[in-house]
């Protein structure tokens, strides 16, 4: 074999290495209720992601939306793990028209210096997790938020930062979507299959990531219909920013643009020492999913609703969420 040719072929093996790791590194995303509703394939110098509709929720997510997003978050985590390998890739987003179940196919397309941002940031997808606890911290600073608006704009979606007086009508939608869900019988199965003792193996919210007690928050955190162990302090919480995550249309590529600026404006904040929890029920139902657009004065179509919190170091970290075995959801050819 000449000298090139041998170059090659080490080179193609070092891209389906560095394929194999993005997908590994990609289940570390946050998604709805820890369904992770991805299956990747690795074939030669293809990553192909698509939507797993036998754990998207079709109560509380009828039209996979939130799958989506989360979906998206797996591809940004992707993307983070072939630049801490030092490969620049390029994404075809719902690239099969006939199969909108396929979201995206990422191919890698040349060699990049790595930096030590992009390693750092392929170590903070371990550290991210939700943390669901109010946290009694000092306000965030301007520059900060802003760090994350920019992160969320590359990443090809915006983030509306709430002005106090709007966090209160987010407050009260997202108590009437919570009081919603709460009445349908159908919703309070799914939630119970997905959380606590009864959810799957290896996926849903085990009872140490819901809080022991109701928090006293401004805005009410996800109400999973009874309370878990992860314990959580009484005082309220008064320093968390509000931002709604929204993109130009309401449709499949808006919502997986969402999920990538989703992981990108997270990782950001954990970078910058902040904590952040996405509060979805004013997404999951319709006519709170209005009232978030009416938040946004015509900016575009909400997708999520994030709360930003200063982390608190004195506080151990609230325990990570289990992942589902890679042989469920990649397949390597
Ligand atoms: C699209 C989306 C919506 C979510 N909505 C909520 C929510 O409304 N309330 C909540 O407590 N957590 C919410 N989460 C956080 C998930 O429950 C969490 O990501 C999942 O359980 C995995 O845990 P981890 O983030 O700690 O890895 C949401 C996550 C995603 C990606």
């Amino acid at each position: 074999m000449s000298s090139e040719a041998s170059t090659r072929a080490a080179d193609t093996r070092a891209e389906a290495r560095a394929l194999s790791a993005a997908a590994t590194t990609a289940g570390y995303a946050p998604s709805i209720h820890n369904t992770q509703p991805w299956r990747w394939s690795v074939s030669g110098d293809e990553l192909d992601l698509y939507l797993d509709h036998s754990r998207a929720l079709d109560v509380t997510d009828p039209d996979s939306r939130l799958a989506i997003v989360s979906c998206g978050a797996a591809l940004n985590h992707a993307l983070v793990s072939l630049t801490a390998d030092g490969w620049d890739a390029v994404i075809a987003r719902m690239p099969n028209p006939d199969h909108p179940d396929h979201l995206a196919r990422l191919r890698v397309d040349r060699r990049i210096p790595v930096s030590l941002e992009a390693r750092r940031r392929r170590q903070t997808v371990e550290l991210r997790h939700t943390d669901r606890r109010p946290i009694v911290g000092t306000p965030i600073d301007a520059d900060k938020l802003d760090a994350i608006v920019a992160a969320v704009e590359s990443a090809g979606a915006g983030l509306h930062l709430l002005h106090p007086d709007q966090v209160y009508d987010l407050a009260s939608a997202a108590d009437q979507a919570q009081r919603a869900e709460a009445e349908d019988l159908a919703w309070q199965k799914e939630v119970t299959y997905w959380t606590g003792g009864t959810r799957p193996l290896s996926s849903g919210i085990p009872d140490a990531a819901i809080p022991d007690e109701v928090t006293r928050t401004t805005v009410p955190g996800r109400d999973f219909g009874y309370l878990g162990q992860l314990p959580v302090s009484g005082e309220h919480e008064d320093a968390a920013a509000f931002a709604i995550l929204y993109g130009p249309e309401d449709g499949e590529a808006d919502w997986l643009r969402a999920g990538e600026a989703l992981s990108a404006a997270w990782l950001t904040a954990i970078e910058l020492g902040l904590s952040v929890l996405p509060l979805s029920a004013t997404i999951e139902v319709a006519v709170t999913r209005e009232r978030m657009r009416g938040l946004l004065s015509g900016l575009g179509r909400p997708h999520l609703v994030l709360r930003f919190t200063t982390g608190d170091p004195a506080s151990t970290a609230a325990p990570h969420t289990p992942r589902l075995p890679e042989a469920q959801v990649i397949e390597r050819f």
